[in-house]
């Protein structure tokens, strides 16, 4: 550590949905390291809010007749007082709609404008007719015009992961009537991110944190850096200096809120908020590895153009899986930090400690209750709390508490092993292997307890087995010291048992090595409970429960989809097109690769029909094909659309009369 004060941030959740694990795998490990460095003394600030803006929000609002403010409101409560459940300790919680957030925001982006990093221009956007709107980001669906996926307006969620800029989407469609867009000319101001090249890949060389963020980011900005469009045709959000018609996007005013969430807390507490943004002090962002473009690349040349200071780290947690399935709200592949979690009355110290010890940070964790059962009662309730009773146990019952004497060396040695492996550990964010550590510590109380037996060894020999109760006392009080950033809950518990009046997080890690004192101690009660298999079939239920109902509600949507609407016709881009040429594709006795004339292009397509016509027959003919279908993949060829044929034998739909190529079928 550079003894600079640090401020630690986590990404802020939107506040359109609850908070889920997907959430808790940042937040959890960002609070370990934040507690870890407070019990190292150091001058670390925790702060997060809630992210208020953008279209999700607008539209889940709409459905619901209410306001954005409303439910951004709504949810925030929400958030805050599941983090506070969760035992998440930020020192604050904003709202990115707040005044300080708009008062910031508007006043960074002015300063870009003045700085020569904005310009304006005239582009192509989303419009839907039928709802007379543009349609910004999330309120237009198509296809990615990289990958082919099926994309939303602002990013290929389901393909590439590419960000999409507005009018980039091929085939919009509007998400809330389902028409076809068309496009329409508006004005709307850019970022200049491809100036900002070299100052990234120097910045970049520079950056802690985990590695994944860093070459991440060093990739993308050595392949392409576009130039952002940084305002959307809204009423909610920030608006843009001197326009009311247009807020700036919210990945502007939500980064932003990073500041002015210190601003808050500054003010509160009779802090400098300058310190941290544009001062000595350092700042470390923990994310989810969906978001390091944003973090990486956008955020640190907003900063630098707007002549504000950039972060000292970036550190980035992989994905959360469930059961092996992608997480997915839609599909049912979600487990609710309150509803399946915190509300079955499990404590919210074994999810934190699974979540941290499952896998290495950077890695995808895949969620499972199975497993989550298994590390809870072989690790935490058999190894630590084990130890832990039966330490306290004996030392209670023939000693009344802790017996006169000192650990012997070798135990304090071990204790400062583990000690020194978890600070290189904490300060690598290998979190895994900084919980790992403790484990090995209460592990090796296990051992030393069994090995010694002082139950047998009280008999014959009291001195000793004061001598050994002693060792195991010392561990027990390194344990709970260690565990707090961990088991915060937990470690008080056992805090109390050893004897300690005051709070556990008063105190440093390394009073660790600091020796036990004698004296009377209360009757211990277990530390942990185990989790019965019971209740983790009960909570499977509850996934599956989600799972099929999720199913359900796809085929219901799928049947009512059976009878079409006009609008449902007009998605589709049928059209005459004239076979310039064909030849059967390579090690397929089915395949043949057809280029066909649309009249103002030319496109391949891969068709099944090999074995009923020949290419040479095919060549010149006019048949009717759909156009706007997701390119696919045959045989390693791209095809760009599908001839249609009726039957079995695949005869050809072609037109009566002579038409031009590229007319549309209606
Ligand atoms: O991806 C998200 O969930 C965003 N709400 C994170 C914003 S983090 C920050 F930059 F504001
Ligand atoms: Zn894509």
């Amino acid at each position: 550590m550079s003894g600079k004060p640090l401020l630690v941030t986590c990404g802020l959740p939107y506040t359109n949905g609850p908070c889920h694990l997907g959430h808790l795998r940042t937040y959890v490990p960002a609070d370990f390291y934040v507690r870890y460095l407070r019990r190292c003394g150091e001058d670390v600030v925790f702060i997060c809010g809630s992210d208020n803006h953008g279209t999700p929000i607008v539209i889940s609002a709409e459905q619901e007749g209410a306001t954005p403010r409303v439910l951004a409101e709504r949810y925030h409560a929400h958030f805050d007082e599941t983090f506070k459940r969760m035992e998440i300790s930020f020192d604050h919680f904003g709202m990115t709609d707040d005044a300080a957030n708009h008062r910031r925001a508007q006043s960074m982006v002015q300063a870009l404008i003045d700085n020569g990093y904005v310009y304006s221009q005239t582009i192509q956007q989303s419009f839907c007719t039928k709802c007379n709107r543009f349609l910004p980001d999330r309120y237009v669906e198509g296809i990615c015009p990289y990958c082919g996926a099926s994309a939303r307006g602002d990013e290929c969620d389901r393909g590439c992961g590419r960000h999409l800029e507005p009018g980039e989407i091929k085939n919009p469609v509007c998400k809330v009537c389902g028409s076809p867009a068309e496009m329409r000319e508006q004005e709307h101001f850019f970022f200049k991110l491809g100036e900002f090249k070299d100052f990234l890949l120097t910045y970049l060389d520079g950056l802690s944190g985990t590695s994944n963020a860093r070459n991440y980011a060093i990739g993308w900005v050595k392949d392409e850096l576009h130039d952002w469009c940084i305002t959307r045709t809204l009423d909610w959000g920030v608006k843009f200096p001197g326009r009311n018609d247009l807020v700036v996007y919210v990945w502007v005013d939500a980064p932003i809120g990073y500041i002015s969430f210190t601003e808050e807390w500054a003010a509160k507490t009779g802090n400098d908020w300058k310190c941290y943004w544009c001062g000595e002090g350092e700042v470390t962002h923990f994310i989810g590895s969906d978001i390091i473009y944003h973090h990486c690349i956008f955020w640190p040349a907003l900063l630098h153009g707007a002549g504000y200071g950039t972060p000292h780290a970036v550190v980035a947690s992989g994905m959360v899986k469930f059961e092996d399935q992608k997480f997915s709200k839609s599909r049912g592949y979600v487990v609710w930090t309150n509803d399946d979690y915190l509300d079955q009355g499990l404590p919210a110290d074994y999810l934190r400690y699974y979540l941290l010890s499952y896998t290495s940070h950077t890695k995808e964790l895949n969620f499972s209750w199975r497993i989550f059962q298994e590390r809870v009662n072989s690790e935490i309730v058999n190894t630590l709390g084990n130890f832990f009773y039966r330490t306290l146990h004996f030392a209670h019952k023939f000693f009344g508490g802790v017996p006169p004497g000192q650990a012997d060396p070798e135990v304090l040695s071990e204790i400062g092993r583990c000690l020194e492996g978890l600070d290189v550990s904490v300060r690598e964010y290998e979190f895994k292997n900084a919980v790992d550590s403790m484990m090995a510590l209460a592990a090796y109380g296990n051992t030393y307890i069994q090995n010694n037996a002082p139950w047998k060894l009280v008999k014959t020999d009291r001195a000793a087995a004061e001598q050994v109760i002693i060792n195991c006392l010392q561990i027990a009080r390194a344990l709970a010291l260690i565990i707090e950033p961990v088991m915060p809950d937990a470690a008080g518990r056992a805090w109390a048992m050893l004897g300690y009046a005051d709070n556990v997080s008063a105190h440093r890690v390394d009073e660790a090595l600091e020796l036990v004192q004698s004296g009377p101690l209360p009757a211990p009660e277990p530390l942990f409970a185990k989790i019965e298999d019971d209740k983790v079939a009960e909570l499977e239920k509850i996934l599956e429960k989600r799972v099929s109902e999720a199913r359900m509600k796809e085929m219901k949507a799928a049947e009512e989809t059976s009878e079409i609407s006009i609008d449902d016709f007009a998605a589709m881009d049928l059209r005459v097109a004239r076979v310039v040429s064909a030849e059967a594709v390579k090690g397929s006795k089915k395949l043949l690769r057809i280029m066909v004339d649309l009249g103002d292009e030319q496109r391949q397509v891969v068709s099944g029909i090999a074995t009923f016509y020949s290419p040479e027959e095919l060549v010149g003919k006019s048949v009717v094909m759909i156009v706007n279908l997701k390119p696919a993949k045959i045989f390693g060829i791209e095809s760009q659309g599908m001839i249609l044929a009726a039957g079995d034998a695949a005869s050809l739909l072609m037109p009566l009369r002579d038409v031009a190529p590229g007319t549309k079928i209606r």
